[in-house]
């Protein structure tokens, strides 16, 4: 089967209750393309918000969750209290996260593992920064990244990942990722699930990109074989978010 396109909308730290309800009820009316899923991921103030103001076809996601049940854990959310809210999904392991918050890759992995063991799929963030882009070393970053998730997850469990693959450089900057370079890190991403995982999350996961996606360039970028759709900030902020889901009607 086709791996089913994914677009997300990763609000970050944007937003207030009317502008969020704005958005929401401007996708609720626009004509969405069918084949293509949808998650939107509010600020967590506003998770319920959201949950209860989307239309059941759009997902919803935290941009967080510990990885710890509920206890004395002040300022975190339990993966418990998102599937009691309907939240079905948590971005996890955001560069943002990663370098302003100092989180490492086992504690990722641990959320994820966490995330995925209570029910609630992931969007796994991995990407390299200038520096290491420029020193060669985007491959080995990914790998990195994603061996400290395989370590956690069983190959089951992969089914339940979208790897967003989101260059640290192109994320907020306008310098999308080219065509090419999108491609070409998708699919080594593509052949370590094969060597790593198994042939079936090989031919399943979904990967996508993210990192200054546009309505101008989110057709060229679709067009390519292991990109199965976006992870998007600034822009899904905005009615133009709508052209990017539809990128490829
Ligand atoms: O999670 C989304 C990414 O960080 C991309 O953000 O589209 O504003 O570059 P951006």
């Amino acid at each position: 089967m086709p791996r089913q396109f994914f677009v997300g909308g990763n609000f970050k730290m944007n937003g207030v209750a009317q502008s969020i309800t704005d958005i929401v009820k401007n996708l609720n009316a626009a004509k969405l393309d069918n084949s293509t899923e949808v998650v939107i991921s509010p600020p967590a103030i506003y998770l319920a918000l959201t949950r209860e103001l989307a239309d059941p076809k759009i997902g919803v996601a935290a941009q967080n969750v510990y990885d710890k049940p509920n206890g004395a854990f002040t300022g975190e959310i339990s993966v418990e209290q998102l599937r009691d809210t309907k939240i079905n999904w948590a971005v996890i392991g955001h560069s943002e996260r990663r370098v302003i918050l100092k989180e490492t890759d086992e504690f990722i992995a641990r959320k994820t593992k966490a995330a995925i063991e209570g029910g609630v799929s992931v969007i796994f963030c991995i990407g390299e920064t200038l520096e290491e882009r420029e020193a060669n070393k985007t491959i080995e970053v990914v790998t990195r990244q994603l061996n400290a998730a395989a370590k956690e997850l069983s190959a089951e469990q992969w089914e339940k990942v979208v790897i967003a693959y989101e260059p640290v450089w192109a994320i907020g900057t306008g310098k999308v990722a080219t065509t090419e370079q999108a491609q070409e890190v998708h699919a080594a991403i593509r052949k370590w699930l094969g060597e790593s995982i198994s042939a079936q999350a090989q031919e399943d996961v979904r990967i996508i990109y993210g990192g200054s996606v546009s309505e101008k360039n989110c057709r060229e970028l679709a067009t390519q074989p292991d990109v199965d759709g976006f992870l998007v900030g600034g822009a899904s902020l905005k009615p133009a978010f709508v052209d990017i889901i539809n990128a490829r009607i």
